[in-house]
């Protein structure tokens, strides 16, 4: 394959000879049958990018939640990848304090990546005092629940449009033997599930109110009161689905047993690993069908700073793939995502990618959870959420009370 003609080249931020082939490795997250078809996608990507370079994959299983501290304390202890995923956001913030974090932005100016980048938060995600630190990969929308159509049409009920429908619907599941609402347990799901019935249905503004400006009397009123009070219910509503991990809840509307999940795009990945087909197998509702909205959470790359001189050119290299539009169309199709630009042939994108899209350039967004709040307020809300989906001992209005006073002192 021809060597790919870098800006970066003519920049002079590689040296002119020829590079050296390079082993680089790179850690993130990605094991569930989805994750695994589209990261393999980057590998390829990387493997033919005409210097030989080659990706040694440092897959670490068991979610973010279990992959992020090995990252950290890899780098932190003087071990580091050649490049690793982190949600783009505040994830890596300390890291880049730190000094560890390699600086890409003489890479992204020199191609023009705030020119064609889908939209300005993305970048704004990878950026610390002015310098961009990685590179954002995708859009991954936390806002959507995934309907099994089958489960309803089977069934002879009508299939949901909206949240309010879905949960009239779950009484006739239940006589069916069908759990309405699958929900796995991990801490990410449950806080992530409920970030999505806020908006829904407490509604944009309110939402930003608490995550954006940590307004405690929003988090502790009338409005937020109605989604903790959707939660008790739908914490009732996921009983009897009894998996651990978000792929295999996903499993369980795949095939049937269940009728939806609230999960980000990511799902799509599996629906797609298992031959079904937006819009005709299953359906996807951003804003729960109320409030319809992407966010913009994702996935992006960082570089820990490294003293070999190959390493750290590959690095650029890597870089530079993971942001090509080939690249970005071949990976974010296979991931349930969308491309973090909009200059690529969408032509194959599926019903629900394209309803993002639309939803992405109507300007319809929301920033991410993860660059608004720290990982250790994160942490905060996945634990009490934890506590609140798995027993019904905690009503609605003590885990509100509670979840105001994490708003209150978050930052
Ligand atoms: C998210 C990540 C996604 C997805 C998910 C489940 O943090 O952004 O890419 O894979 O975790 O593993």
């Amino acid at each position: 394959m021809k060597k790919f003609a870098f800006a970066a080249l003519a920049a002079g931020l590689l040296s002119a000879t020829a590079a050296s082939a390079t082993d680089l490795e790179v850690t993130h997250w990605w094991t569930s049958g989805g994750e695994a078809a589209a990261v393999a996608e980057f590998a390829k990507a990387f493997d033919n990018d005409g210097y030989g370079d080659h990706w040694v994959d440092g897959a670490i299983a068991g979610s973010g939640g279990v992959a992020r501290p090995i990252m950290i304390s890899r780098i932190t202890g003087g071990d580091p990848m050649g490049a690793t995923q982190f949600n783009h956001g505040r994830q890596a913030e300390e890291l880049v304090q730190a000094g560890l974090m390699r600086d890409l932005t003489d890479l992204a100016n020199s191609e023009h990546w705030a020119d064609v980048i889908a939209d300005k938060k993305l970048l704004d995600a990878c950026t610390l005092d002015g310098k961009i630190y990685c590179v954002p990969v995708n859009i991954h929308s936390w806002q959507w629940i995934w309907i099994n159509r089958h489960v309803y049409e089977d069934n002879g009920l009508a299939v949901p449009t909206d949240w309010n429908e879905f949960v009239a619907s779950a009484p006739a599941l239940r006589e069916k033997g069908i759990i309405p609402l699958a929900m796995g347990n991990q801490p990410w799901q449950s806080s992530g599930a409920f970030g999505v019935m806020a908006v829904g249905i407490a509604g944009v503004d309110a939402w930003l109110k608490v995550n954006q400006d940590k307004d405690a009397t929003v988090a502790a009123g009338p409005e937020y009161a109605k989604v903790f009070e959707a939660a008790a219910n739908a914490r009732l509503l996921s009983e009897g689905s009894n998996v651990q991990d978000w792929n295999q809840a996903t499993n369980l509307v795949i095939t049937g047993k269940a009728a939806a999940q609230i999960m980000g795009d990511w799902a799509q990945g599996e629906f797609q690993v298992a031959g079904q087909v937006a819009g005709v197998d299953y359906d996807c509702l951003p804003g729960l069908g109320i409030n319809p909205i992407v966010s913009t959470d994702g996935d992006a790359f960082y570089f820990p700073k490294l003293s070999d001189p190959d390493q750290s050119e590959a690095q650029l290299r890597l870089a530079h793939v993971l942001f090509a539009p080939d690249t970005q169309v071949a990976f974010n199709l296979k991931k349930g995502s969308m491309p973090i630009r909009l200059d690529v042939d969408l032509n194959a994108a599926n019903a629900c990618m394209k309803k993002g899209i639309e939803l992405l350039q109507a300007g319809k967004i929301l920033p991410s959870g993860n660059q608004l709040l720290s990982p250790d307020t994160q942490g905060q809300i996945e634990d009490l959420m934890t506590q609140f989906w798995s027993s019904t001992d905690l009503s609605a209005a003590d885990a509100q009370a509670r979840y105001a006073e994490i708003i209150a002192s978050a930052d």
